[in-house]
């Protein structure tokens, strides 16, 4: 009999995956909390939450339960037209928890569809006001906001989008708070968060026709684990008021406890005007997206015109299974000292990886909330740089997953990682890390 990888090979294309030369997939059968059980009978700790999705841990038996009970009881039907309980019941619950003044949500189908629903909300919102020509968007350097044409668009050129060009719209881009190569080449101890000058000169220049600025607040993700100083986000919301345009945070990756706080804009104490979520939201178990909005960007929908009605919806829309799992994941975080947990897998990280600056070919090290990070100075820096298959497969072999973004190796656990499980870890990322610079 054909083995699964071999059946695989033989009618699969996998995401983000040279399928020449990558390396056979990992066969998983089941998984429990932090682990990943495959069909040869090995144990490998989930190190990035598959794909940033996985916050409470594989299987969890609430989430479970909550799941099973929705599928006895209404599994899909129509959103334009129809509503249901968990649909509302998500909405209520998301709105209780995310910053004052965010009124409304929006659903879709994951976190690229989030930030499309944003962007077009953002450009309708001004037409419907009479103000067409606000329609450009300001993103930032590094930047990663999803697969999809737009949220392509929005995110920085790179390899990733690379072939797409032809078909992606032009987004301004302004600096990142990137301390490690700062743009300006200055110094977090002693700047003024300078970097945030070019998003004010552009708004200044441009400011009456941009529809909005986009970031992905204080961890930029897939652009190469950014952290950044609150202070830059506390600036962008100051600009945003002052040229009267829309800041749309993609929270995406940053919301549901991964900072630390329950969403990342909390750090600097600010309110988007619209909010994308998706891969925490159902704590990895199913996709949905949702983008939340302010009450005016709502109103200014509202018409006896037909015309200015949001025509946007996919079939999928509010599935009431991911909506059901997404409610019973609002639960952990009141029931189970969610928050505090990541706060102490914060200290943890930090005392575990600090230690590695002092190898001259660890560059960075970066640390907010469940997620470390490790920027190796390799002269080759980017997804592409050789360091990052090479690293994948020494993790591996130790039992540990993760992807590293290139020259930067990052660990982002499931939240319900135990002290003596995340230690582990850490040692597998000290002994791979000090043993790399003898082989490089
Ligand atoms: C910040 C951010 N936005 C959007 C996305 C796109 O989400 P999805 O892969 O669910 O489409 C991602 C995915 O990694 C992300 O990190």
């Amino acid at each position: 009999m054909k083995s699964l990888l071999d059946r695989d090979r033989a009618c699969l294309w996998h995401p983000y995956t040279q399928m020449l030369t990558a390396p056979a997939p990992i066969p998983v059968v089941r998984a429990q909390g932090v682990y990943l059980y495959t069909e040869d009978g090995q144990r490998i700790l989930d190190g990035i939450s598959s794909w940033w999705v996985n916050i409470h841990g594989h299987s969890h038996p609430k989430l479970n339960e909550a799941l099973a009970a929705q599928a006895r009881q209404l599994e899909h039907v129509v959103f334009a037209g129809c509503t249901h309980r968990p649909a509302v019941e998500l909405a209520e619950g998301l709105l209780q928890v995310l910053p004052a003044g965010l009124t409304r949500i929006f659903y879709s189908d994951d976190g690229s569809t989030a930030v499309e629903v944003a962007l077009k909300l953002a450009l309708q919102y001004w037409q419907n006001l009479g103000q067409p020509r606000r329609s450009k968007f300001i993103a930032l350097h590094h930047a990663y906001h999803g697969d999809t044409v737009g949220a392509m668009s929005a995110g920085e050129e790179s390899v990733f989008t690379r072939a797409f060009t032809p078909m992606m719209f032009p987004v301004a881009r302004a600096h990142a708070p990137y301390c490690y190569r700062c743009p300006l080449g200055l110094q977090r101890e002693t700047c003024r968060i300078d970097c945030l000058g070019d998003l004010e000169r552009q708004l200044a220049a441009e400011g009456e026709a941009v529809a909005g600025v986009l970031i992905e607040p204080m961890l930029q993700g897939a652009g190469g684990m950014i952290v950044w100083p609150a202070e830059f986000l506390a600036g962008v919301r100051r600009l945003c008021d002052r040229y009267q345009t829309l800041l749309i945070a993609d929270e995406v990756l940053t919301g549901f406890g991964r900072t630390g706080r329950m969403f990342a804009c909390e750090h600097a104490g600010i309110r988007p005007d619209l909010v994308c979520l998706s891969k925490g939201l159902t704590a990895g178990y199913l996709p949905l997206g949702a983008t939340a909005a302010t009450e005016a960007i709502y109103e200014a929908f509202l018409s006896e015109d037909r015309g200015r009605t949001f025509f946007h919806g996919h079939s999928y829309t509010a599935n009431p299974l991911a909506c059901a799992v997404g409610l019973a994941s609002l639960a952990v975080f009141r029931e189970d000292g969610v928050l505090a947990r990541v706060q102490a897998l914060e200290r943890q990280l930090r005392a575990g990886l600090e230690p590695l600056r002092r190898l001259p070919w660890v560059g960075d090290v970066r640390v907010i909330g469940g997620v470390g990070v490790l920027e190796l100075a390799s002269s080759e820096a980017g997804y592409l740089a050789s360091a990052g298959p090479r690293l994948y497969q020494e993790f591996l072999s130790r039992g540990l997953l993760l992807r590293p973004l290139g020259n930067v190796v990052y660990f982002l656990p499931p939240y319900v990682i135990t002290e003596a499980q995340a230690d582990w870890a850490l040692e597998q990322i000290r002994g791979v890390i000090e043993a790399f610079g003898s082989v490089t």
